[in-house]
């Protein structure tokens, strides 16, 4: 056995440490959002798949493919940790992500089903009813494996009403969050759990968000809205502070699109205020 009287200290990062995160389009910028409230400072690199959006409606072959190409880039560019800011593509393709990259920490971003049964049952508490929740989500999110059995593991004593909402990502992704057909689509998606007198209702995919005043509108005052982005940036945070670099960088926040740059940089200034950030169109 050898032993060293001198132990070498741990290795220090030489580069700053980079998060990459990508979502179908704008719908991650929620969780950005979270990332930045949580870890400021830390470099962030966004890609927003514009070009393939929405993933909703597509397949789960086409869905993993695009996780795939989309994670390889943000590595490629120095990515250390890796946050899927889409319900979407956690459900179709982190499992081929984390098996493609075993060694690289991903956090994936998945409808809240836990603390969505936790908090209507607070709700109904002492009440003779029971707790009946409802998930917002795009159709491939419902359709999938990891939903069904999300909901199988932990909606025990629950009633879930599962709402697929066609249509709504392609309105937020043209900037529609507050217009006539908006209100409308959100009328007849909130319908159903309206009549299935739901008492919380989870937004299960990143873009619903942007649009939660209509939203709870659409829901009624009474019924309990849940997201899920400050969870995504507390458990990316707590990846974080394993690794070994999080050294603070100049350059700390990059926005890409495979999209229309000058539509996304608008969006990102007008709808979430950072009037100075800047995108680029890249090619993935
Ligand atoms: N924002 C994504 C999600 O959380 C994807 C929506 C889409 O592209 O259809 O599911």
């Amino acid at each position: 056995m050898s032993t060293s009287s001198n132990p070498s200290p741990a290795p220090e990062a030489t580069t700053p440490g980079v998060i990459g995160v990508f979502d179908s389009g704008v719908g991650g910028l929620t969780v950005l959002r979270a990332l930045q409230t949580q870890m400021p400072g830390t470099a962030l690199h966004y890609v927003a798949d514009t070009a393939h959006a929405p993933y909703g409606p597509r397949s789960a072959d086409y869905i993993t493919e695009r996780s795939l190409r989309l994670a390889a880039y943000l590595q490629d560019q120095g990515a250390s940790l890796l946050v899927v800011a889409c319900n979407t593509a956690t459900a179709h393709a982190i499992a081929a992500l984390r098996q493609r990259w075993p060694d690289l920490p991903i956090v994936g971003t998945e409808p809240g089903i836990k603390p969505a049964v936790a908090a209507s049952l607070a709700r109904v508490n002492g009440s003779a009813g029971r707790g009946r929740i409802g998930v917002l989500a795009t159709v491939a999110t419902i359709a999938s494996a990891r939903y069904q059995d999300l909901v199988s593991r932990h909606a025990e004593g629950i009633e879930v009403f599962s709402q697929p909402c066609p249509g709504l990502v392609d309105l937020i992704e043209r900037g529609q969050l507050d217009t006539p057909e908006l209100h409308a689509l959100l009328e007849r998606l909130c319908q159903p759990l309206r009549d299935a007198r739901v008492d919380t209702v989870l937004m299960g995919c990143t873009h619903y968000p942007l649009v939660q005043g209509p939203l709870q509108q659409a829901l009624g005052p009474a019924v309990q809205l849940l997201n899920i982005e400050t969870a995504v940036a507390q458990r990316a945070a707590a990846l974080w502070s394993e690794q070994a670099k999080p050294l603070p960088t100049a350059h700390s926040l990059r926005l890409e699109t495979t999209g229309d740059a000058a539509q996304f940089q608008r969006f990102v200034q007008q709808v979430l205020g950072w009037s100075s950030a800047q995108a680029a169109g890249i090619q993935v």
